[in-house]
This record gives C-alpha cells, sequence and structure tokens, in this order.
C-alpha cells in the first residue's frame, strides 16, 4: 500500500529507515523530506550522521512558503496564487506590494491606508544626504544603495525588535517608502543635481520619476504611459521566492539582525552579474556586439564558452519567463514615448537565432527578466549601471515578505549550514623557523 513515506536501507550496516515525505499545497507544488531525519542513519553511535550536501542549494528547500510560486517548467509565476500577468495588467505595485506582505488583496480602505503610510515614510533624515554626498561622482549606484540602506538601520535603532509585529509594520512603511528616495539619490548625485523631496501627490512611481528628474518647474508631472510602465516593471520584479538575494535576506535576517541591514545585505547579492546585475550586462553585451551581422558569430562564441548569452538561462525557469514575456510587449508602449532602442532589433534577433539552436535548446536555456528589461530602462534615460536599482527597489516589497515569513515562522532559526569537512585532519603546530618552506 502506497505510505508518504520514504524507505533507505543503509549498504554499509544493512540497516532501514522509514522517513515521512512532507508536501506543499499539491504534492507536485514541492515534496521534502526533512534533512534532519537523515541524521538517524549513522555507521556507528559516535558518527555524527547523514546529511544532504547540495552546494548553490540546488535541491534544498530552507523553508515552507506560501508567498510565490513558480513553475519552471511550464513558465509560471503567481503572488499568493495570483498569476503575474493578471497583476501586471490589473493591479498597481503598491497593492502588489501590500498583498505579498499581508497575503490577501487589500480593502479599498486598506488599500488607502498603505498608500497612505507608505507615501507619509518617503522622506529620509537629513544627515543620511551625507552618505550620498561621501561617494565619489562614478561610485556604482548598487555600491552607493547596499551602504545607504545599512545606514538606515542607524537611525532607526527600534527596528532591532524584529519579534515586535508593530514594529515590524513601521519598518516596512520605511524600507518600502524610503527605497524610491534612496534610489533617486543615488541617482542625483550622480549626475551632480540636488535631492528633490518627495511629492505626496503622486503615485509611487510617479514619485520616484519626480525625485529623479525634477528640474526647476514648480510642480513634476509624470508622463502617465512611463509612470504605468515603471509600475508594471515593478510588479513583475516585486518577488520570485528563494532566489539569491532573498536566501541573502532571510540568512541575514535569521540572527534577528535589523531589517535595513538584512535588506542590505540582499541588495549586495543582487548586484552580482549572475543576478539582478545580469540587466546591467545585457546592455553591454549588446553594444558589444554591435550589429544584427556579428550575433552568429557571438553566439558560436557563447557555445564555445567564451562568453555568456546574458539575460539567458535560469535556476528554475527551464522555459519561457513569463515576465520577459510581459516586458517584451510592454517595450511597444514605452517606445511610442521615447522613440525605439536600436538594441531592441539585435536583442530580438539574438532571441530568433538562439531560440533555435540546439545548444540552447538542449538545455532549455530561454530569455529571463533581465533579456529586455535594460532596454526599456535605456529607452527611459537610465544609465546602464543604474538598472540593478530599478530591480532592487521593487524587490523590497518581496524581501520583506519573505523576511516577516521567516520571522514568524516557529520552525525556523538562525541560517547556519553543515559542511562536509575535506580538510587536514590534525596536526602540531610547527614554529615559523622550523617550517621547511621557502
Ligand atoms: N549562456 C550560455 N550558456 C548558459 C547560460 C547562458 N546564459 N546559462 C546557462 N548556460 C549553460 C551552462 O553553461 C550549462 O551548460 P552545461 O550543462 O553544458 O555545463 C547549462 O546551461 C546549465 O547552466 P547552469 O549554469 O548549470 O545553470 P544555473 O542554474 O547554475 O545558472 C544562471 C543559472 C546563473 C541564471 C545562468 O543561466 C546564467 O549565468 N545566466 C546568465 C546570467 C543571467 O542572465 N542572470 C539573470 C538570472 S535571472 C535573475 O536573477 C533575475
Amino acid at each position: 500500500m502506497a505510505t508518504d513515506s520514504l524507505t533507505i536501507t543503509d549498504n554499509r550496516t544493512g540497516k532501514t529507515y522509514e522517513i515521512p515525505i512532507l508536501y506543499g499545497t499539491f504534492p507536485t507544488y514541492g515534496a521534502a523530506i526533512r534533512s534532519a531525519d537523515l541524521r538517524q542513519i549513522k555507521v556507528s553511535d559516535d558518527d555524527f550522521g547523514l546529511m544532504g550536501y547540495d552546494p548553490a542549494f540546488m535541491n534544498t528547500a530552507s523553508c515552507k512558503s506560501a508567498i510565490t510560486h513558480i513553475d519552471g517548467e511550464r513558465g509560471i509565476l503567481r503572488y499568493r496564487g495570483y498569476p503575474i500577468e493578471q497583476l501586471a495588467e490589473q493591479s498597481n505595485y503598491l497593492e502588489v506590494a501590500y498583498l505579498l506582505i499581508h497575503g490577501e488583496l487589500p480593502s479599498k480602505a486598506q488599500h488607502d491606508e498603505w498608500v497612505h503610510n507608505i507615501t507619509h515614510h518617503t522622506m529620509v533624515h537629513e544627515n543620511l544626504k551625507k552618505f550620498t554626498d561621501g561617494f565619489h561622482y562614478d561610485a556604482h549606484p548598487m555600491g552607493m544603495m547596499v551602504s545607504t540602506l545599512a545606514a538606515l538601520s542607524t537611525f532607526y535603532p527600534a527596528s532591532k525588535r524584529v519579534t515586535e509585529a508593530d514594529n515590524r509594520k513601521l519598518e516596512i512603511y520605511r524600507l518600502i517608502g524610503k527605497a524610491i528616495t534612496l534610489g533617486a539619490m543615488t541617482y542625483r548625485h550622480t549626475k551632480g543635481l540636488p535631492y528633490v523631496s518627495p511629492d505626496n501627490d503622486l503615485s509611487y512611481t510617479g514619485n520616484f520619476m519626480n525625485m529623479l528628474w525634477k528640474m526647476a518647474e514648480v510642480k513634476y508631472r509624470p508622463n502617465p504611459i512611463l509612470e504605468k510602465a515603471l509600475d508594471v516593471l515593478f510588479i513583475l520584479h516585486a518577488d520570485h521566492e528563494q532566489n539569491c538575494s532573498t536566501n541573502a535576506m532571510r540568512s541575514v535576517g535569521s540572527s534577528q539582525s535589523d531589517p535595513y541591514c538584512a535588506a542590505a545585505g540582499g541588495t549586495a547579492a543582487l548586484y552580482g552579474p549572475l543576478h539582478g546585475g545580469a540587466n546591467e550586462q545585457v546592455l553591454r553585451m549588446l553594444r558589444t556586439i554591435g550589429s544584427k551581422d556579428k550575433i552568429p558569430q557571438f553566439i558560436q562564441d557563447v557555445k564555445d564558452r567564451k562568453a555568456l548569452l546574458m539575460g539567458f538561462g535560469h535556476r528554475v525557469y527551464k522555459n519561457y519567463d513569463p515576465r520577459a514575456r510581459i516586458i517584451k510587449r510592454l517595450a511597444e508602449q514605452v517606445f511610442e514615448v521615447t522613440g525605439k532602442n536600436p538594441l531592441l532589433e539585435m536583442a530580438l534577433e539574438l532571441e530568433r537565432i538562439a531560440l533555435e539552436d540546439e545548444f540552447f535548446v538542449k538545455r532549455k536555456l530561454y530569455p529571463n527578466v533581465d533579456f529586455y528589461s535594460g532596454i526599456i530602462y535605456e529607452a527611459m534615460g537610465f544609465p546602464t549601471d543604474y538598472f540593478t536599482v530599478l530591480f532592487m527597489i521593487p524587490r523590497m516589497s518581496g524581501w520583506l515578505a519573505q523576511w516577516q515569513e521567516m520571522i514568524t515562522d516557529t520552525e525556523q532559526k538562525i541560517a547556519r549550514p553543515r559542511q562536509v569537512y575535506t580538510g587536514v585532519a590534525i596536526r602540531d603546530f610547527e614554529p615559523i623557523e622550523k617550517r621547511n618552506k621557502k
């Protein structure tokens, strides 16, 4: 008779163990054994017990989560059960942020209160500006974001009280609110422009655009098409379950450091070119290729392992990333306002050739979210090294939802992986003069 368990025979000892299997919402949404159950499998009483060895967490569930579901084989992404396509079409970023953090869509009253509280936490302490001022004019914006986020922690010492729900609520308002202000400050600093104060009349993305681009006009009025496009991009980037930066946020937060420092850790992880930094690399790659006729040679270089096709491939998606599909359509609307980015033609051709090539087909390499987003950002006027900030700002809501879920999960503890030690077992110390070394 079928039971929800695994029978393991240890051939070293001949002993048999029965280990229960636990499931997600449906068995197909994730089935796992508890790695701790393996510890009973020992060759002797003083044996530590069996562990799972899984570099890069290729097949390890680090948590139970009810926030985001990805079916990578079928190209499905849902936040709290809602398909990403419906949210991108019908919702707005702050509503999605509410959904991620609270688990349900807000009522009208809840929505208004949420928007009001985030809007009224967009201002930063004047002293924070000195941190941004201290950076060199060409400092990478993500380095500035990591540092200013961590600096914010010192302005809110009570944020350490992570187990208090009211306190978490306040820090969540602050972090989502101030993410756009910090992001805009790094941009203005790089350009040598004075910082712009938030304008509470505007939407979240409208306010962000105001703080980025307001010049001498009395009132900044965002272009509604670009404001909406940025909002949709923010929805698409809001969460993506246990990716590298979310894992960093959870891991740092698991020691109960405050959410500013944990978000600085998440931001540092996002910075890397294999994660959020890929959108920046896509543009650099397209410019390096230079023209459509050079694409076949570039594809050959990728196949010869001389280059990576940036913006392609994903640890989870083995199908078209649904976010890339939405962004591709969004590009058309943005280009009607900004004019077409000539790099789009190159990207489309690169995608066409790659998707027909056996190397990519066999490895199930498809465009990911970063493949087209940079082309839109560039058309909107963002410098290339700023793109990852546009990923980081909306990911803040996902990080906070995941952080809160972790803090309130009674099964979670400080994150502390094990290792399989492969070094020297034991040896005696030699004084330096006796070491037989050049
Ligand atoms: N170009 C060329 N080959 C690739 C690419 C790529 N972009 N991505 C994967 N491959 C190849 C690998 O060389 C490997 O081939 P092999 O089996 O013959 O050795 C195979 O495809 C599997 O790839 P892995 O690197 O094992 O996959 P992994 O899950 O570890 O990596 C990653 C995923 C990091 C995203 C990878 O696809 C990559 O480097 N892509 C380019 C960077 C990028 O776009 N990152 C953004 C990801 S989305 C995000 O973070 C928002």
